[in-house]
């Protein structure tokens, strides 16, 4: 994948400007000027794939909810065709689908999303992340094509990179150092990281060799490149 450096991407677009993960969103974090969004995919009970951070809404698991039901009580989530059309109304924009997932056991969410993305033109800029290392071993055995990357929370998540089918990693910010970060470009994985709201943490981050920055502020990650 070739992607300009930085890349600066919103974190559920621009959640302090309109509720994360929404089409307003998505479209204030582009407008101000970013290359693209992180977003997080949820599963119906009927198999659409839904935008939403939490496995629950209101204390209801999407899982178990119909997507008729999911958007009677929450009309602002968007499925995920509507986000991948953005690329339609901003050309160029890149995509970090993070699918959120429960190990061991899969509602099949990996199959739901494989189907969907062997429909789809144009996902030259887009790639997926997940914290669980089972859904992307899934992904590469369902034969997703688009890269895959691991999220990572705890340092020993890392340990699993090598058995991974991933093209990129993605450590939470506090995990990575200037050696860590050379260790994985040297290993041929793109890094990227979260959440970013601090501009000299971004420039230490880039300094060190980050490929990928989201954050909550457009603004913020923006001046990284002035
Ligand atoms: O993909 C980066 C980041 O979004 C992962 O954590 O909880 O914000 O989805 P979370
Ligand atoms: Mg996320």
């Amino acid at each position: 994948m070739q992607m300009p450096h930085p890349l600066l991407l919103g974190h559920r677009g621009a959640p302090r400007q309109a509720p994360e993960n929404t089409l307003e969103s998505y479209r204030l974090a582009l407008q101000a000027g970013l290359d693209g969004l992180e977003f997080d995919v949820q599963r119906t009970r009927d198999g659409v794939l839904a935008i939403h951070h939490d496995f629950d809404l209101e204390g209801q698991p999407i899982a178990e909810l119909s997507w008729a039901e999911l958007r009677a009580s929450a009309p602002e989530i968007p499925r995920l065709e509507e986000v991948l059309a953005l690329t339609q109304e901003f050309p160029g924009i890149w995509l970090n689908l993070e699918l959120k997932s429960q190990p061991p056991d899969s509602d099949g969410r990996e199959a739901a999303l494989a189907e969907l993305l062997q429909a789809q033109p144009n996902l030259e800029r887009l790639w997926i992340s997940s914290f669980d290392p089972l859904a992307l071993i899934r992904l590469k055995h369902l034969g997703v094509t688009v890269p895959l990357a691991l999220l990572a929370y705890q340092q020993e998540m890392l340990e699993l990179l090598p058995c991974l089918p991933v093209q990129g990693v993605h450590p939470h910010h506090s995990l990575l150092n200037e050696a860590n970060v050379s260790e994985f470009k040297a290993k041929g994985w793109f890094v990227g990281t979260w959440t970013i709201n601090d501009p000299a943490l971004a420039q230490t981050l880039l300094r060190w060799g980050v490929d990928v920055l989201i954050g909550d502020f457009p603004e913020r990650l923006l001046q990284t490149r002035s």
